[in-house]
């Protein structure tokens, strides 16, 4: 984590030499369940102990920010009733979480603002969503005397991705960097918003990330385009079935799956397979941690990692290489995280094994791709807050 005073020198030197108040966001893994959460499934994360932690003050102006991106060493100010809003990627997270959070009626006038991070960019552990909580979190508590709910902050977040970085995304990000837990996984059910906390304790395995360095980029075609399939699949299904109510993949079954399968087309067909396997084996996880079968989870986790590699199609080579070194080494379990198209593989593995595997895969991916992967033990950490 971010010390509180590396922002603050920053802060205290960037702007007037006043201090502000501190907050901080996590970033995010997920177990299982991915690409379900805007198809209205399940999914499994936890926030990690890597994250974004900001200083804010408000300023006395209208409407002008100020704003530092410490890592970067980038100072942009803007106007928040600038309909553009600022150019830097960076800087729209913080003008599309102030314009959400005015929606929310938070009146949300300048302020500035200098901030950092741990979560690796372009990991598939949510960097994005980290800053959207976090600056949401800050917002709430400078102008909104904290009145919006901690799921309008995450909807904030998601409205962020969507109207002002070109994401159409689900909530599982956000919501994990909310809502998380030190020590805790989160079940939620992406339809109903239902959440269950689940300690995460496995006896004699541990989780490890290894980070292709492929840099993942969500902003674009790909990931929409997934999005686009499963709403296409659902359409077609409502239309020979108006009957029924159909939102979501959720709300399909592999009969009416197959039934349209000629209409839409492989590729369409393939994703929408993916979707509603993986809605079953994020249930199938559930039973398999409350029996304490971690071997079942590893199972299933290695079938997302076929299902997100061949059918949903968002896998590269070096996650696949990755992949299969786990399978080499005998790791329980083993596939893609986040968004896909580079980014990390998230591992369930045996204490015994962890070292000699995490040794193996440095080595023959160096050997193939010139660079070793960069390894981070998951240690679970707690959602979004005010540190001082
Ligand atoms: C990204 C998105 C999430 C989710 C995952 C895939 O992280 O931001 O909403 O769709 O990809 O599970």
């Amino acid at each position: 984590m971010i010390e509180i005073d590396f922002v603050r020198q920053r802060f205290i030197k960037h702007f007037d030499g006043q201090t502000g108040n501190v907050y901080t966001s996590p970033g995010r893994i997920n177990l299982i369940g991915e690409h379900t959460d805007y198809n209205g499934g399940f999914v499994f994360p936890g926030a990690v102990d890597k994250g974004v932690t900001a200083e804010m003050r408000i300023n006395g102006t209208e409407d002008t920010v100020m704003a530092y991106a410490i890592d970067l060493k980038d100072r942009v100010d803007f106007h928040l009733d600038d309909p553009a809003g600022p150019k830097a990627s960076w800087a729209r997270y913080i003008y599309g979480m102030a314009l959400e959070m005015r929606k929310l009626g938070v009146p949300v006038k300048g302020f500035n603002i200098a901030f950092a991070g741990d979560v690796p960019l372009g990991a598939g552990m949510s960097s994005s969503a980290a800053m959207e909580s976090c600056f949401g979190c800050g917002l709430n508590d400078l102008f909104g005397e904290n009145k919006v709910s901690q799921w309008d902050i995450v909807l904030a977040g998601q409205a962020t991705e969507h109207n002002y970085c070109g994401v159409n995304c689900g909530i599982m990000d956000q919501f994990a960097s909310v809502f998380g837990k030190a020590g805790c996984l989160m079940r939620l059910d992406c339809r109903s918003r239902e959440f269950e906390y689940f300690p995460f304790k496995p006896d004699g395995y541990r989780l490890v990330l290894l980070d292709s360095v492929v840099k993942h980029q969500l902003a674009g075609s790909p990931y929409n385009d997934r999005r686009n399939s499963c709403e296409n699949v659902v359409k077609h299904i409502q239309a020979k079935h108006p009957e029924g109510k159909f939102e979501t993949l959720r709300d399909c079954t592999w009969e009416q799956l197959e039934e349209v399968k000629a209409e839409v087309g492989e590729e369409d067909y393939k994703r929408a397979k993916f979707v509603l396997g993986e809605k079953d084996r994020v249930l199938a996880v559930c039973d398999a941690l409350n029996e304490g079968d971690y071997e079942k989870v590893g199972e299933m986790m290695y079938k997302t990692h076929e299902g997100l590699s061949k059918d949903y199609e968002v896998s590269c080579e070096e996650l696949d290489f990755l992949n299969d070194i786990a399978k080499e080494n005998g790791v329980t379990g083993s596939r893609i995280m986040g968004g896909g198209f580079g980014g990390c593989t998230i591992n369930l593995v045996r204490n015994d094994l962890y070292k000699k595997f995490v040794e193996d895969a440095k080595q023959k991916f160096n050997a193939k791709y010139g660079h070793e992967p960069k390894v981070y033990d998951v240690v679970i950490g707690d959602g979004s807050r005010r540190l001082c």
